[in-house]
């Protein structure tokens, strides 16, 4: 992944740093515009993964929507020129403030998460004498077979509104004149890579389909959410999500009406890959029952694998074959060819600030490049200054 003349580069750098991979960043984009314009949907990139400047004016460019979970994302995509008529926004916990926003906006549809909620953005949309469009988050109880921390689509999960309350949604529909019913939303979790999850809420999406047209309601759009998982053991040799059998699973499945729009809204997908998280040994200690190599980068730049216990590839980058001659006479001992096993943790006073416990990697040594792989998705973004520390930075290839 980094040839000499990057590593070099990245030699003359401060570390902690996000390296953005362009080129990857380009080609998942490809493949994904390609993969679902030929069944005619419509995707929205989910910005919360990732809202890096650079990243977002790629994406923008392929023509993609935004799916947002705050006003300020609502902003921030209206911003970076994602068009108005392509933004959703989603969320649990829609404060008025943000609604009013999104209301001024003029937003594509809301995806709203509760019955009350329909009422507050009634309400708040006759108090400008405007009609908002909404999209009914449903919860349809799908297993989404993922890490529990990041499932959202079952019963007992805060999203959505439960099967068992639609008559009711039907009723405040019926009673808000500022609201207009566009269609269905569901989002049932993050990282699936098993299709048969997508099958399974295909036939969900189809019965609850029914349910609304049984019930009065045409529906004009079906947005099935995110959720495309990545593969972050194998980020050289499969670092593009099937994008192709994701599409067709729902092409195949789903009953879609003439004229009915089919919505998507995929964050990780299509960012994942496109960064790696580079930092430097501080230090090694050698214990008698663990060696731990100290990196200058934590929790506070990537919190993954210490809240939902994620993997992530780790490599020492400074360490390639040809390194070995040299470092040799720089550390003045023979340097073993032998793997050694490190827990690889960070500088923050916390003992959960670990990314990974006995990673396999060659002799590391204070100085050495450490590359902290598939850190595009859910990584800038959930950075934080705890510790008093500075803002991770950003660096791109091709500079
Ligand atoms: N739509 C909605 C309503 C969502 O809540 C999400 C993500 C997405 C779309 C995009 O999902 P994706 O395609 O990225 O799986 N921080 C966690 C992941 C949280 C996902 C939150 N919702 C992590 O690092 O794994």
């Amino acid at each position: 992944m980094f040839n000499t003349n990057t590593i070099s580069r990245f030699q003359q750098l401060e570390t902690p740093f996000y390296y953005y991979h362009l080129d990857v960043l380009r080609n998942t984009l490809d493949a994904c515009r390609a993969a679902s314009s030929k069944h005619g949907f419509h995707v929205h990139y989910a910005m919360k993964a990732n809202f890096n400047p650079r990243v977002l004016d790629m994406i923008k460019a392929y023509g993609f929507g935004a799916d947002c979970v705050s006003g300020n994302e609502v902003k921030a995509a209206i911003a970076h020129g994602f068009g108005k008529e392509k933004v959703v926004f989603a969320g649990v916990g829609k404060s008025d403030k943000e609604i009013n926003l999104a209301l001024d906006e003029d937003i594509f549809c809301f995806n709203a998460e509760s019955v009350q909620e329909l009422f507050v953005i009634d309400e708040l949309a006759r108090a400008k004498s405007k009609v908002a469009k909404i999209a009914i988050r449903i919860n349809p109880n799908v297993d989404a077979h993922t890490h529990h921390f990041i499932t959202t689509g079952l019963d007992e999960n805060k999203f959505g509104i439960n099967t068992w309350q639609l008559p009711e949604v039907a009723d405040a529909l019926r009673k808000c004149p500022n609201l207009q019913f566009l269609g269905i939303h569901f989002h049932i979790g993050s990282q699936i890579t098993d299709m048969e999850v997508y099958k399974n809420l295909c036939n969900r999406i189809n019965e609850i389909q029914d349910w609304f047209e049984d019930h009065g309601f045409a529906v004009k759009v079906l947005n099935t959410g995110g959720g495309l998982g990545i593969d972050y053991h194998h980020p050289d040799t499969n670092g593009i999500s099937d994008f192709e059998s994701y599409f067709k699973v729902f092409k195949q499945f789903l009953n879609v009406r003439p004229g009915q729009e089919v919505h998507f809204e995929l964050g990780r997908a299509l960012v994942g890959q496109c960064a790696t998280l580079i930092s430097r040994v501080l230090y090694v200690k050698n214990g008698q029952k663990k060696n731990f190599l100290v990196l200058d980068a934590g929790m506070t730049e990537l919190i993954r694998p210490m809240l939902y216990q994620a993997y992530h590839l780790i490599e020492n980058i400074s360490r390639g074959e040809s390194e070995v001659g040299s470092r040799k006479s720089e550390v003045g001992k023979e340097l073993t060819q032998d793997l050694i096993k490190y827990d690889v943790v960070g500088p923050i006073c916390e003992s959960t600030d670990c990314f990974q416990k006995d990673v396999e990697l060659p002799e590391s040594f204070r100085g050495d490049l450490i590359a902290v792989r598939t850190a595009g998705a859910y990584g800038e973004v959930m950075a934080s200054s705890y510790n008093l520390r500075d803002r991770v930075s950003s660096v791109y290839s091709g500079e």
